[in-house]
Parts: C-alpha cells; structure tokens; sequence
C-alpha cells in the first residue's frame, strides 16, 4: 500500500496543484475539505474526508496513518462568521489533531511577509498561524507564497476579465506596489521539497500597473490606465463586485498590494516565467470570471 498523505483543498486552487504533484508521486492522498467536486479531474483520484473543525476525535481519524499533512486552509477575507481570528484558531486545531494522529510532518501554506506587527489581518493572522505550527510538535516546514498565477485564477483572471469588457482600466494610486507572480506548479514543487520556511516566488518582479499592461498586451485588449486615488478605485471595484456578486478586492489586500508584500527579498525558487504564461494563455485567460464568494463563501453541501 502506497503511504498516505493529507491535503487540504484539493478541490480548491493550491491544494489541487499540490494533491497532482504527490499524485506523480505514487503516494495516497486524501483530501480534507468541506465539499464534494465531482467536476474535480482529481474526483476518484483521491481519498475525501471533512474539513471541520466541530468534531476532534473524527479529525484525527481523518489523519491517522498519514505520514505528511500540507495545509492550504485559510480565508481570504472576512464575510459573516468567517473571520481571521477564527482561522487561526481552527488552524491551530487541524495541527493539534494532525500531532494527536500521528502525523510526522506538516508542510503549510503561508503567505509572503507574513508579520506579527503588521496592520493587515491576513498578513498577521498568518503569522499567529506559523507561530501556532511551530508550537504544535511535529516537524514541520512553511511555505510563503506570493501572488499566485495559473488556470482560473482569481486576481490575475479577473483583472483580464476587466480588460476584455472595459475600455478603461482604474489602477489604485499611482499602481507602483510590487508584485512577484509565482505559478501554482512551482508553489506545490516547492511545497513538496520544503525542508524549512521558504518563500515561493517567481523569477519575474512587476508593479502593479505593469503587471495591468502585460495582461492587457497578452489578451489583445490594452486599455489606458487610469489612476484614481486608492478610495475612489475600490469604489469602482465595489460597484464592479456588487454587479458580479463579488468582492474582487479588499482594502487590507490594497494596502498589501501597495506595500508590495507579494515581493520576496530570497533568490527566487518558483521558475515558471509569468510573462511567457500569459503568452501561451492570452487567449482563454478571463473569458469567464473566477468568483471568490462562489468559490469560498456559498452555501455548499457538506461532505
Ligand atoms: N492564491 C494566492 O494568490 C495566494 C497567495 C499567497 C498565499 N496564498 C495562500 O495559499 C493558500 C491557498 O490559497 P488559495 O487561494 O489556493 O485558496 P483556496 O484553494 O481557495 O482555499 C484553500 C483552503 O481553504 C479553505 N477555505 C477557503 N476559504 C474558506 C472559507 N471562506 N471558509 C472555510 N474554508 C475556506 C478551502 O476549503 P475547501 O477545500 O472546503 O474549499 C481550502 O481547504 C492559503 O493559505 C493562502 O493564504 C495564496
């Protein structure tokens, strides 16, 4: 029997590229999330079991005989009930049951710059959450992810989605936030070879506004950039969101973007070029916009 290991939100977007690498591998995997995905191309491929954090003793069942546990969960934003705080809390639970099933290694999805002091509650949730993974016992590694960039995609699709219908683009502030895309294939390479706590970037740095133009020169559709101070543009992305029933960006996730967070300051491990991606993708990237509420934050039926 080949070993087994756990993924979190193999139905998901990281967590899928992750579960295909270890899948090339030979090994078991199970995922652990809150739904079923029979349109998943990983659907029969791999184990399911519930990501709940309600019932100890079925989570460690849930992780018993696995060797490694890689962690995606987390929540993009707060909505409702969902909130950052609670993230953290029921993140520190999946690495207590994983301890209490005997699983000798997690391997977690960060974010890069994460930061005890930092104003942003995604990028200080994320490292309460670190620090609750190092205090949890089994060895373990981090990885910290920049902006990720692949199929359906959420920022890099709908900004090419935005693209194709508007004829002017609004770029917050003067658009000079850096970014440093890493696609969704190295972040779960890197993933698997985690010995310690690595970012995962790519080899490429853009601002923000770049980053637009390349988009816009890739799907043959460059609009004028248009800068609006920062209050104005998430305005204009509410009205937008409003009309997908959406949220396609968060105050705090400007503020990360114009404090350039999604930058790492380590010789880059991610290898896949961005620029050479949207080439051979510009013809499909945002024909269909990629909806985080519809995604994350939908009534779904449990597993
Ligand atoms: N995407 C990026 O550009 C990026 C950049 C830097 C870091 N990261 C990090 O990479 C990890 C994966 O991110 P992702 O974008 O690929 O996320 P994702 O696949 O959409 O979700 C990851 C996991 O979190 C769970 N989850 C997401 N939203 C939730 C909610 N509202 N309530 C309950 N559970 C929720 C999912 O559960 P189900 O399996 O049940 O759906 C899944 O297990 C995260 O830790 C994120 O912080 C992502």
């Amino acid at each position: 029997m080949p070993e087994l290991v756990v993924v979190t939100g193999a139905f998901s977007y990281t967590g899928s590229f992750i579960a295909r690498r270890l899948l090339d591998d030979g090994v078991r995997v199970r995922t652990l999330t809150r739904r079923d995905d029979p349109a998943s191309p990983l659907h029969g491929k791999i184990e399911t079991a519930p990501l709940q954090f309600a019932d100890r003793a079925a989570l460690v069942e849930s992780l018993r005989g696995a060797r490694c546990l890689y962690n995606t969960y987390w929540v993009r934003f707060e909505r409702g009930g969902t909130t950052f705080d609670r993230a953290v809390r029921n993140s520190a639970f999946l690495f207590a049951a994983a301890a209490e099933a005997g699983v000798e290694r997690i391997v977690h999805v960060s974010v890069s710059s994460p930061s005890d002091d930092s104003p942003l509650p995604y990028f200080r949730g994320k490292a309460q959450v670190e620090r609750e993974l190092a205090a949890a016992g089994p060895a373990y590694a981090i990885v910290r992810p920049t902006l990720v960039f692949g199929p359906r995609d959420i920022l890099v699709n709908n900004i090419a989605w935005i693209l194709r219908r508007f004829p002017v683009f609004v770029v917050p502030g003067d658009g000079s936030g850096r970014v440093q895309p890493v696609s969704a294939e190295d972040v779960a390479e890197i993933a698997v070879t985690a010995t310690r706590t690595v970012d995962a970037a790519g080899p490429e740095e853009y601002s923000f506004a770049e980053l637009v133009r390349l988009v816009g020169a890739a799907i043959g559709c460059r609009r004028p950039l248009v800068h609006a101070p920062p209050r104005l543009a998430l305005a204009v992305g509410a009205i937008a969101g409003v009309a997908r029933r959406d949220v396609l960006l968060t105050r705090d996730e400007l503020a990360g973007l114009q404090a350039s967070l999604l930058v790492s300051h380590e010789p880059p491990r991610g290898r896949a070029s961005f620029r050479e991606w949207l080439e051979r993708n510009g013809a499909t990237l945002g024909r269909a916009y990629v909806s985080e509420l519809a995604r994350n934050f939908r009534p779904y039926a449990p597993l």
